[in-house]
């Protein structure tokens, strides 16, 4: 059977940037696939979605870090090529790295790192054959320099960045493209935090914090364009091309300092 719109897997769709990317992709004419653990979530945007744009929209609810939920996962999908995954889902534990619990953080690690490599790593091979295929992760600018108080959300965004660029230069040549979205704060449940309704998020200024359907959008054209590395907005494509400018120990004095005021603050 034929499909008349390609297919795209997107994963953390029941929230923040995942929301908007599932918006993206509907907009552009993609059948979708929806996961996060929420399914309440995810039906209504799944709806919303169909209603809106006249696509195929699947729903599948999964703790992507429980043991063997990514093998039920993709036995569960669509029996069609998929054409984009788009690994969105992440969690960010903030705090210092010794007096936080051991177990947020391995889950951090669980997520952000060994789900996202998981699914790449089982979704390449019919791309590959196919010719065909876009892979899409969502990094950070964390990624680019450490951040002492958030240390292991960072070293998982700088996994994510450092394995997008190696998988896409081994995917040279082979119709399949790797893409690490590079976002700075963006307004989100993962910033703002599940029960704050204030209207600055986590009293930044709200100069420096992106919107979400800004982010999703320059994704979406990132992948299509199969850039390599993409950081979303002028403010945060300049902080991040300077912080790699200084040697390292100069970064992580400066990063140690604003970190250190920023935990005293709290
Ligand atoms: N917001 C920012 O400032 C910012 C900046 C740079 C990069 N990013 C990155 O952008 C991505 C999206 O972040 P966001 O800001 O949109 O965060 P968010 O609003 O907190 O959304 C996170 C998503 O991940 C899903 N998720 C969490 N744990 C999961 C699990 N165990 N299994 C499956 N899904 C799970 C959540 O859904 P359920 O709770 O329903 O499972 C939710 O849909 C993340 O990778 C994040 O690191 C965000």
């Amino acid at each position: 059977m034929t499909h008349k719109n390609p297919l795209a897997l997107i994963t953390g769709s029941s929230s923040g940037i995942g929301i908007e990317l599932a918006r993206v992709f509907a907009e552009e004419g993609f059948d979708l696939v929806l996961v996060a653990r929420r399914q309440a979530e995810l039906e209504t945007l799944a709806e919303e979605l169909r209603h809106a744009h006249d696509i195929d929209c699947t729903v599948l609810p999964c703790d992507l870090t429980a043991p063997g939920a990514i093998s039920e996962l993709l036995n569960s999908l669509p029996k069609r090529p998929l054409d984009v995954l788009v690994n969105n889902a992440g969690v960010m534990q903030m705090g210092g790295f010794a007096s936080d619990k051991l177990e947020r953080q391995l889950q951090q690690i669980h997520l952000n790192v060994l789900a996202l490599t998981e699914l790449t790593h089982r979704c390449l091979p019919p791309m590959l054959k196919r010719g065909k295929g876009r892979i899409v992760n969502l990094a950070s600018v964390a990624a680019f320099q450490p951040v002492p108080y958030l240390s292991v959300y960072a070293a998982t965004k700088a996994y994510v960045l450092s394995f997008t660029e190696g998988l896409s230069e081994e995917l040279k040549g082979t119709g399949v493209s790797c893409t690490a979205v590079c976002p700075g704060f963006t307004d989100t449940p993962m910033i703002r935090g599940k029960k704050h309704t204030d209207k600055k998020p986590n009293n930044l200024p709200m100069a420096v914090v992106s919107d979400p359907a800004f982010v999703a959008r320059e994704a979406f054209s990132a992948a299509m364009a199969r850039d390599v590395i993409h950081v979303p907005g002028m403010i945060y494509k300049v902080m991040s091309t300077l912080s790699q400018l200084p040697p390292r120990f100069m970064v992580r004095s400066i990063a140690g300092m604003f970190g250190r005021r920023n935990a005293k603050r709290k």
